[in-house]
């Protein structure tokens, strides 16, 4: 038996995972938690907002699954990490701010530390065996998001309704509008450079609007290999939970004779600046990525309280970025004061309502 703790398990993430669990004999969710709703009965330990360590603490989980949304889900991150305990990873944004730290955390702690972004998990199992130096490049895919193809001036007056209305994944709404913006490739391509400890230049981002090609690696020897699949995040969670059995679950395999379009272009950087923000933020180190987390956190939160327009939430994480020192952290305090230090100068840069 696998014990499973399943942090935010009332989101998108989490109540998939709840569904994985339940087909899966031999995995037991001993801990469950969320920020504010209710989550009595689905486990025998939970816990509601907190300090989610405390329960990790005493669920002592052989897995914990952290689908929490944000900057919040830090600390259980790193406690995972520390401990030694399989963590498979939803939560993105933790090992993005947290980088370096998170990674020596794990070597101190020496355990799993498998992910859950379906692109990651994809890469994973690409590389999964495979030397630093056999490899070319590692290329994640982005659908596009429901604006793909539109001009900045047909973004001005976009709506958090219509950003929220992603055309090939359903998911919480800061990831929905992180996909519409670009952020979210952004934060997957400073997600992969930890993973994978593979240099930014060698991660490419291209479009695959079907969402069928989750992610592909290229080889010195001229081979790519690309792990497909229909889009549904039951995949890479049971292939977390299950690793590194690949348990079976409901999902259909691909059907060809229902045809398959695999088209790929370039993303759009200059529509969708985030992306390349991104890029800038993970080259010049430091504390950098976490501040573009915590100024697109609080970009988002803007717009979907209807605050800030669509174009603002770059607009804020550019003007953020270029207001933070990005001195490295040394240690945990040195990074939420970070985080806390971005938050307000992004803050600040709202329009006054
Ligand atoms: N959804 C996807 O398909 C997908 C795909 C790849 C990666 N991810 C990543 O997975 C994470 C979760 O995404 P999601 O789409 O599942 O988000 P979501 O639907 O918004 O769910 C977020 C979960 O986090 C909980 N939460 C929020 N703040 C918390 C706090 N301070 N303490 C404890 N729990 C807290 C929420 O609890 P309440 O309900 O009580 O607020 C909820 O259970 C994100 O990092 C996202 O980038 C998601």
């Amino acid at each position: 038996m696998k014990r499973v703790a399943l942090l935010g398990a009332t989101g998108s993430i989490g109540r998939q995972a709840v569904e994985i669990v339940a087909t899966h004999p031999e995995l037991e969710l001993v801990a469950a938690a969320s920020g504010s709703q209710p989550v009595d009965g689905l486990a025998p330990l939970t816990q509601v907002g907190g300090d989610l360590t405390e329960l990790l603490e005493r669920a002592e989980p052989d897995v914990v699954l952290n689908a929490v949304v944000g900057f919040a889900g830090l600390p259980a991150t790193l406690w995972a990490l520390e401990h030694g305990v399989t963590l498979a990873l939803a939560n993105k944004e933790s090992l993005v701010a947290a980088g370096e730290l998170a990674l020596d955390a794990r070597e101190r702690g020496g355990g799993l530390l498998l992910p859950v972004d379906s692109e990651h998990s994809a890469a994973f199992q690409c590389l999964e065996g495979r030397r630093a130096d056999e490899i070319d490049s590692l290329v994640l895919t982005a659908s596009g998001g429901p604006f793909r193809g539109r001009t900045r001036e047909e973004l001005e007056d976009v709506t958090a309704e219509e950003a929220l209305s992603h055309p090939t994944w359903q998911m919480g709404p800061k990831i929905t509008i992180d996909s519409a913006t670009l952020a979210n490739k952004g934060l997957e391509l400073l997600e992969a450079h930890f993973l994978f400890g593979l240099p930014y230049e060698q991660i490419e981002v291209t479009l695959q609007p079907t969402s069928i090609v989750h992610a592909l690696v290229r080889f010195r020897d001229g081979a790519s290999l690309a792990h497909i699949g229909y889009p549904d995040m039951r995949v890479p969670i049971s292939f977390a939970l299950t690793y590194p059995e690949r348990a079976a679950t409901p999902i259909e395999p691909l059907d060809f004779s229902r045809g398959l379009v695999l088209e790929f272009a370039p993303p759009d950087v200059e529509t969708f600046p985030l992306l390349a923000l991104a890029r800038k933020a993970g080259e010049d180190g430091g504390t950098y990525p976490c501040a573009f987390n915590a100024a697109n956190e609080v970009a988002v939160a803007a717009f979907l309280d209807g605050k800030l327009p669509f174009l603002g939430i770059a607009e804020t994480v550019e003007e953020t970025l270029g207001e933070v020192d990005g001195a490295p952290a040394r240690d945990l305090d040195d990074l939420v004061e970070a985080d806390a230090v971005a938050r307000t100068l992004a803050e600040k840069g709202l329009p006054v309502a």
